[in-house]
């Protein structure tokens, strides 16, 4: 692969200390770095090369997921360096194009350039210009190589913006030069969902209506808004979670298989699940969806405050830090299976898992025994922090008695594979780095899932306060979302 140099606006903020470099730096001890690699950080802070590099030092002991190795680090650091420039002013980009040039010069790049957007989100759009405007967006004699841009989400706020986004962004780069990043999609658990459907004979004749009844998907996530209050007020976990993260793993589970492996037949096929998915009018949106913000509550033993009192948080908010959603595809495989989506701020447990609710047996041979009703099977993919599937189904209790009670089949990374995975950003800005877009979502990808959520984020601009209910934090979200399987005689999973 050749070398390329990662230019990271918004060097200073929190991405880039706690996931891109020390992800980067993981990839560095694992040696998967071409020789001459480096990153420029760009921002408005007056860091020297040096102080960037002391700063990351200290994010990359706290935050590299493969441990810190000093000795690794020292050799690491020169790879990094930092130019501080006024983003929003055209004049410095000139200054910025010349240190481009110096240090692909010096380290031997052939002008091969990767850009970042760690930015704001509304600064997306001048950024992009800026960078077409300063003529960096295209192979020069000084910088003859590859440009790439990876746009960070939220990409958009809605359909609209999205599609503007879109056209701005297309506007200066070619549509296969973009990287929108869904860092789910760098996890080693969300991309073995595809593997584990059509790598094996067993699952894929029984993935359909005809043997599965429902599926539940659920981010939970134990942590609060952590100091990022301005940013989620804006977006709410509709925006946050679903728009992204939740409607990629719904679109692995549910997509039919690809033509083959290439990015574009895999992309096209999860395209069509995600337009599959039927539409729902604005009036009927609050029959399938809903909503919850945390209220005080106790995590782990300590009382945590409420949302509305976070830091830049408003304190009649209606953000919602929860929402579940009952979706229905239609299509041949799905007509009448339920998929159920939840995600929610300062839950219960930290855990994201897939579940797949098989049909029923018959219990008709069962029903007089002691132990009554047969559970039905159950396959629950672990994406995390438990890494793994488990299938649980009957087994006989031992003794005298007939009896089936439900126990569970078990594989985990840890044990079977032993080794760390590689993190999620390192894996997709390596894909960036060898221009692989497979796990990066496409304008249209993008497009149709906001077209899917539009009618909720309409639903709730007319009354802020619609579909939503507080809950405890700590809890497993308001008990209004028990309805949502509940109309389809099913229950939320407790994981
Ligand atoms: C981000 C969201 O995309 O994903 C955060 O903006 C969320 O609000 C995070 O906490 C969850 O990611 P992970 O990898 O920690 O599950």
């Amino acid at each position: 692969m050749e070398p390329s140099l990662l230019v990271i606006f918004g060097a200073s903020g929190d991405l880039t200390r706690r996931l891109l470099v020390p992800d980067l730096f993981g990839l560095f001890a694992e040696k998967l770095l071409p020789e001459g690699f480096a990153v420029l950080g760009v921002s408005r802070t007056a860091y020297t090369d040096d102080a960037f590099r002391s700063l990351l030092r200290d994010a990359a002991r706290e935050h590299a997921r493969g441990g810190f190795d000093p000795a690794l680090w020292d050799a690491f650091a020169p790879r990094l360096f930092y130019h501080p420039a006024d983003l929003d002013n055209a004049e410095s980009y000139t200054g910025l194009v010349g240190r481009i040039r110096s240090l692909c010069a010096e380290r031997g790049i052939p002008g091969n350039l990767i850009f970042y957007t760690a930015v704001a989100p509304k600064h997306y759009v001048s950024l992009v210009r800026r960078i077409g405007e300063a003529g960096l967006s295209v192979p020069s004699p000084e910088l003859p190589g590859f440009r790439r841009v990876v746009v960070e989400k939220p990409f958009g706020r809605d359909l609209e913006s999205a599609r503007a986004l879109n056209r701005e962004v297309l506007s200066v780069f070619r549509d296969d030069q973009v990287y929108r990043i869904d860092h789910f999609l760098g996890k080693e658990t969300v991309q073995n969902i595809f593997v584990f459907r059509f790598g094996n004979g067993i699952f894929e004749p029984i993935w359909n209506r005809n043997y599965i009844d429902h599926v539940q998907i659920t981010v939970a996530e134990t942590i609060g808004v952590e100091g990022r209050g301005d940013f989620y007020e804006e977006a709410g976990a509709l925006r946050d979670m679903i728009q992204n993260h939740l409607l990629q793993l719904l679109a692995l589970v549910a997509m039919e298989p690809p033509g083959s492996l290439d990015g574009d037949d895999i992309r096209g096929e999860k395209l069509k699940v995600l337009k599959s998915i039927e539409r729902v009018a604005p009036e009927r949106a609050g029959e399938v969806c809903v909503r919850g913000q945390y209220a005080e509550g106790e995590i782990d033993g300590k009382r945590v405050p409420p949302y509305r009192t976070e830091k830049n948080v408003s304190p009649s908010s209606f953000t919602e830090t929860y929402v579940a959603l009952r979706l229905a595809i239609d299509n041949w495989r799905w007509a009448g299976v339920p998929f159920y989506l939840r995600t929610g701020k300062r839950m219960g447990r930290k855990v994201s898992e897939i579940a797949i609710q098989f049909h029923h047996a018959p219990s008709l041979l069962f029903k007089d025994t002691a132990c009554g009703q047969l559970e039905s099977n159950l396959l629950v993919i672990n994406i995390q922090p438990e890494e793994g599937i488990f299938l649980r189904f009957g087994a006989k209790d031992p003794g005298p008695e007939v009896c089936v009670r439900p126990v569970d089949f078990h594989f985990t990374y840890r044990e079977a594979f032993g080794a760390r995975s590689t993190p999620a950003y390192g894996r997709l800005l390596l894909d960036v780095m060898h221009g692989d877009p497979t796990l990066f979502p496409r304008e249209d990808t993008v497009e149709t899932s906001w077209s899917l959520l539009d009618p909720f984020l309409r639903r709730w601009e007319e009354d802020p306060s619609r579909d939503l209910f507080f809950y405890p934090a700590g809890s497993w979200g308001p008990r209004e979302a028990d309805a949502l399987p509940e109309a389809g005689g099913d229950r939320w999973r407790r994981p």
